[in-house]
């Protein structure tokens, strides 16, 4: 079902050219470390125990991938070395080690049988399954070290964790994994989809008896509200257990939450931070959002059979594209990320309207899949 690279328009093509340089030209300038935010042109650098240390990493092997430039493989191990150190600390590690550790250890040891990668992705998966609440059946998502108080939290970011769960579930040919990522993913649908469907940021739980307490904003406006990247995560989290367990449920989860986002962009094709924000706040833009969406939606058009059904998202995911590239993507020396005016969380004014590494890293991995590769998970 997807096309690819010989029915690319040259925008496409620009691009993913571009975007290659890009990578190569940070790999020499910031090597191996964590970025986060682009601030006055320069990407900062976070600890390794934060959730977004995987996506340089990711970003490196796509390109790598498309390159088979060695010093983008060699940065791309030294950073998996280094994101070691947190799963062994253990202390402050959290349900996003699916956001870690795929795009770093399991994509390396797909790639390369390297035999100390699959160890980390098994040993990550672990930790994942770990946090699985029997009672509520979902993943807790944060430790209170990131948020205190949150035991009973189980967030919608974690779709995209489940990946590490299939995974490790057939590596190792045990369905343990699978069962909770199904676990997990059966909550969300019973516990976060809203008839619109949208779906709030937290939902919080009693973590003895399971029972859900209540909706909360966390970085959306409220608890009623529809945060655009929450529907992000929504939209490809829900394809990708689809594409891995072929519940019709998560499809039509995936199909509808996409339909919401779609039918509420702007017209320059990238959300306002939340679909439900005042006029006042339409300021605030999230480019990942976007781009995450449009990854998930070229996710979501293989599954389909129907082919004016699959089209329809082909040809959603490219229009998304096309307003990235048109309006928010810099290609210039000027600053070391592509995507501008991404927005990490506005009710407390933490990074609005700045370049995000996630932002980059799935806007470069739906031009990939345009050219007819896999993502990374
Ligand atoms: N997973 C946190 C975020 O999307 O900002």
């Amino acid at each position: 079902m997807a096309k690819t690279t010989q029915h690319n328009p040259d925008w496409i093509n620009h691009a993913y050219s571009e975007s290659l340089k890009k990578i190569h030209s940070l790999n020499k300038k910031i090597g191996a470390s964590f970025p986060h935010v682009c601030l006055d042109g320069h990407y900062n650098c976070e600890d390794a125990s934060f959730w977004t240390s995987g996506f340089w990493g990711g970003l490196l092997w796509l390109a790598y991938r498309e390159t088979k430039e060695e010093a983008l493989r060699e940065t791309a191990e030294r950073i998996e070395q280094q994101l070691n150190v947190p799963l062994q600390q253990f202390y402050n590690i959290h349900h996003d080690v699916g956001f870690m550790y795929l795009p770093t250890a399991v994509i390396n040891y797909r790639l390369t049988g390297n035999a100390e990668s699959r160890r980390t992705g098994l040993i990550a998966a672990s930790h994942l399954a770990g946090r699985f609440n029997l009672s509520g059946q979902f993943i807790r998502a944060w430790t209170d070290s990131v948020d205190p108080n949150s035991t009973g939290w189980a967030i919608i970011d974690c779709l995209m964790n489940l990946p590490l769960l299939f995974w490790a579930s057939k590596e190792e040919k045990d369905p343990r994994f699978k069962h909770i990522a199904v676990a997990h993913a059966d909550t969300v649908l019973r516990q976060f989809v809203r008839e619109d469907w949208t779906v709030p940021h937290i939902v919080s739980f009693d973590p003895e008896t399971g029972g859900k307490i209540e909706n909360l904003g966390g970085q959306g406006l409220g608890p009623d509200s529809s945060w655009a990247r929450g529907q992000a995560w929504a939209i490809y989290g829900f394809a990708i257990a689809a594409r891995e367990t072929g519940k019709p449920e998560y499809l039509t989860a995936a199909k509808n939450i996409a339909g919401y986002f779609l039918s509420h962009l702007p017209e320059d094709k990238v959300p306002y931070w939340d679909f439900r924000t005042a006029d006042k706040d339409k300021f605030v833009r999230d480019s990942t959002a976007a781009a995450c969406t449009a990854s998930g939606l070229l996710e979501l058009g293989k599954l389909l059979e129907d082919e004016t059904e699959a089209a329809f998202y082909y040809e959603n995911a490219l229009a998304i594209l096309q307003g990235l590239y048109d309006n928010y993507a810099d290609f210039s020396d000027g600053q070391d990320a592509i995507l501008t005016k991404g927005t990490v969380s506005y009710p407390v004014n933490r990074h609005v309207n700045v370049p995000i590494i996630y932002g980059d890293y799935y806007f470069v991995e739906a031009l990939v899949k345009l050219k007819g590769q896999q993502g990374l998970f």
